[in-house]
């Protein structure tokens, strides 16, 4: 079982219906964050080198079945056209007519595949549309691979299918990370909440042989250990799942690493005033912001033992300084670590690369995924709709 790549087929004169995720962060009519566009220019280019003439499908933000003009593609093509380093033919209608017109050498993006009811229903019907409009597919959307819809994954069926440079850089990185990995494997998982990270937690305590908890997180699981956290942000309710994760891991020879020490704060905001105390000794009207330096070394202690990592999620509240200082600083022994060739590391999720970013870490790092949900799905064990569409015998 494998899935072709690019070098696996003929694209000369080929229309490439080329699967794409370019759902960028805007604002003001301007993309902020060109990186997901920049990713996808190796394998459009790939695709006109090879003769072949690119159709790009894609979704931007959840239109959910309706026309929504300010959801438009269009309003990235300018972006598009400064990656590609040339112009951007767009279909708004009449699809047909536009894959007519199209000359080698040319790029196309079609409309927003969500303006369509069909798209997130992974419609046969849309699907077969979609297929009439070229003679290969090819799946660039790692990002977008945990959906089962229309573009994503039904057309992977209908037409000679691949992956694209993009999606065989995200499934290697992550098989290195997670499905093959030279031991020992540390995972750093961090965020608010335990109840949203529960499937990955619990697949992660069997793969993994130290895995490092942050964020708000840690509070449930230290009040599960029957720690007063005072005001912190932790959810009670979840106690006894935390405690069953702790029995998972120590079953599964699974150190689980927790703060020995925290940043305290009476106010959530940037700049509070603060103090360093025990994880035990967080007074009752104070809230935990932040692993301590305590802690961070013993992070730290950790990852130089290790030769892989996964990380997913920050340590503390790293959205208002000085909080963001343990994620600064365990990211940054990350990157030494993977700069001196010692240790292989690997990325992603929501917040994750803007921290990663922040602590100037993520250069560094082996891979830095550009997934955010798909990467979570992924992390949890799940099997993916679109990666498993690819899937030859
Ligand atoms: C993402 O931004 O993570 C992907 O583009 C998927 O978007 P979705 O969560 O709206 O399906």
């Amino acid at each position: 079982m494998g899935w072709k790549t690019l070098d696996d087929m003929d694209l000369a004169g080929k229309r490439v219906l080329t699967r794409v995720d370019i759902n960028v962060p805007m604002e003001d009519g301007r993309v902020t964050d060109t990186t997901r566009i920049d990713r996808i220019v190796p394998t459009v280019k790939d695709i006109l080198a090879k003769g072949g003439i690119p159709i790009l499908l894609a979704h931007f933000s959840r239109p959910k079945g309706q026309v929504v003009p300010e959801m438009s593609l269009r309003q990235l093509l300018p972006a598009l056209e400064t990656a590609f380093d040339q112009p951007v033919k767009f279909a708004d209608g009449n699809y047909g007519a536009a894959v007519q017109a199209l000359r080698p050498g040319d790029i196309l993006l079609i409309e927003n595949v969500r303006f369509a009811p069909g798209e997130e229903k992974n419609d046969p019907g849309f699907a077969g549309r979609l297929a009439s409009l070229g003679d290969i597919y090819c799946n660039d959307a790692f990002s977008a691979a945990h959906r089962a819809h229309a573009s994503t994954e039904a057309l992977a069926h209908l037409l000679p299918a691949c992956a694209g440079r993009l999606m065989q850089a995200e499934l290697s990185a992550l098989e290195a990370a997670l499905g093959n990995p030279e031991r020992p494997v540390v995972a750093v998982v961090g965020g608010a909440k335990v109840s949203t990270k529960l499937d990955l937690l619990g697949n992660l305590v069997s793969k993994v042989d130290h895995l490092i908890i942050g964020g708000g997180m840690a509070n449930t699981f230290l009040a599960a250990q029957g720690v007063d956290v005072g005001k912190s942000l932790a959810e009670h309710d979840m106690t006894d799942t935390a405690r069953d994760i702790m029995q998972k891991a120590g079953d599964a020879g699974c150190q689980i690493v927790l703060p020995t020490d925290v940043v305290v704060a009476r106010e959530f905001k940037a700049g509070a005033e603060n103090e360093t105390v025990a994880a035990d000794a967080c007074p009752p009207d104070a809230m935990i912001l932040d692993a301590g330096p305590q802690s961070v070394q013993a992070i730290g202690a950790v990852l130089k033992t290790a030769k892989t990592l996964i990380w997913n999620g920050p340590l503390g509240a790293f959205e208002i300084a000085p909080f963001d200082t343990a994620t600064k600083a365990a990211a940054r022994i990350a990157a030494d670590q993977t700069k001196a060739g010692k240790l292989t590391s690997v990325a992603g999720g929501g917040d994750t690369v803007a921290a990663l970013n922040q602590a100037g870490a993520a250069d560094n790092f082996t891979y830095i995924s550009t997934a955010g949900g798909a990467f979570l799905e992924w992390m949890e064990g799940k099997t993916l709709p679109g990666v498993a569409a690819l899937m030859t015998n």
